[in-house]
């Protein structure tokens, strides 16, 4: 059977993967740059159920809220939005589409049906224009990475990308959280850009997630897997699904778990070939998807075809 057909399934494992990407990840195992202890079990073998049960238990999405050190005393209370992410929308959204970057999205003409949603949610430099038979157009929310802000390459300032959404970004800190320590050495400077476009659009929706949020996420991945993962944060991709979840009644995810359209072809938006992007490197991306498929609620024939997931937002479940 193919590898695309177990992940299907949610029968695949790392020793899977090819031999590439399994060198990657034993090298990140042994580095830990982001000093993970994880002090809980592994294996606890939940149910889909149990785990979307787990997960409305333990995840609050979580935004930096200046109340906190080092942050308190750099005045970060006026920098921030009044109102925390988390208690944006009370009421919440109904139904939103959560568009993965992957090439396999391409040909897909699913753009109708992603504008349909009540919310979408995209991420990083992922494009609209030009491919709106296959992404559709409308963003709500945009997740981006601390390199959005800092790599002079994305115009994060100027591109019509970042501008009449809401914005969520993240860096990796260290495993521990310390906000200090994160301040003094982020894996890329956000805070800067951050506090100069608070400045410069006080209107627009803009929020940095909090690093307790991001590793409370990697531990229920862990928690929820026989193998080592990666000691990395989840992908953004992991990390929207989650806000997604959060947010929203139900969450519809394109090409995520991939389809039969499934290709190395890293982003539809960039010519770049790279398995590691769909499977995993850096990212516990493979294990992450595998969680995802044993929450999934939609039919398989949409997940073969149109590679999407569908998932109850957490105000639906009755745990
Ligand atoms: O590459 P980037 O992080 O911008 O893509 C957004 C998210 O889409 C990733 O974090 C990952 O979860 C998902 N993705 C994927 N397969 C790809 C490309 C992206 O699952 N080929």
């Amino acid at each position: 059977k193919s590898f695309l057909y177990r992940l299907w399934k949610g029968d695949v494992s790392s020793k899977m993967l090819n031999p590439r990407l399994q060198k990657a990840m034993k090298d990140y195992l042994n580095t830990n740059k982001h000093g993970v202890r994880f002090k809980g079990k592994r294996n606890s073998r939940l149910t889909g159920d149990q785990l979307i049960c787990e997960l409305k238990d333990r995840v609050h999405v979580k935004t930096i809220d200046g109340k906190e050190a080092p942050f308190s005393a750099l005045g970060w209370e006026k920098h921030v939005p009044q109102i925390p992410l988390g208690r944006l929308y009370p009421h919440g959204f109904g139904s939103c589409a959560v568009v993965m970057s992957a090439g396999a999205i391409l040909n897909s003409s699913l753009g109708d049906e992603i504008d349909s949603h009540d919310a979408v949610l995209r991420f990083n430099s992922a494009p609209t224009r030009g491919y709106e038979k296959d992404v559709g157009n409308k963003t709500t929310v945009r997740i981006i990475n601390s390199q959005i802000l800092t790599n002079p390459n994305h115009h994060f300032i100027d591109s019509s990308l970042y501008k009449d959404v809401i914005l969520v970004a993240w860096d990796p800190a260290p495993y521990s959280a310390n906000l200090n320590v994160w301040y003094k050495k982020p894996d890329y400077n956000l805070f800067t850009p951050y506090v100069q476009h608070r400045r410069r659009n006080p209107n627009q929706l803009f929020y940095i997630l909090h690093p307790k949020f991001i590793w409370q996420l990697w531990d229920i991945i862990q928690e929820n897997t026989k193998e080592k993962i990666q000691p990395n944060p989840p992908s953004s991709g992991f990390i929207g699904i989650l806000i997604m979840m959060s947010m929203c009644n139900e969450v519809h995810v394109y090409e995520y778990i991939p389809s039969v359209r499934q290709t190395d072809l890293c982003h539809y938006h960039e010519l770049y070939y790279d398995a590691a992007c769909t499977l995993g490197a850096y990212h516990p991306l493979l294990y992450e998807k595998l969680l995802v498929q044993r929450m999934n609620k939609g039919l398989q024939d949409d997940l073969y075809r149109k590679g999407k997931v569908i998932l109850p937002g957490f105000r639906s479940v009755k745990c």
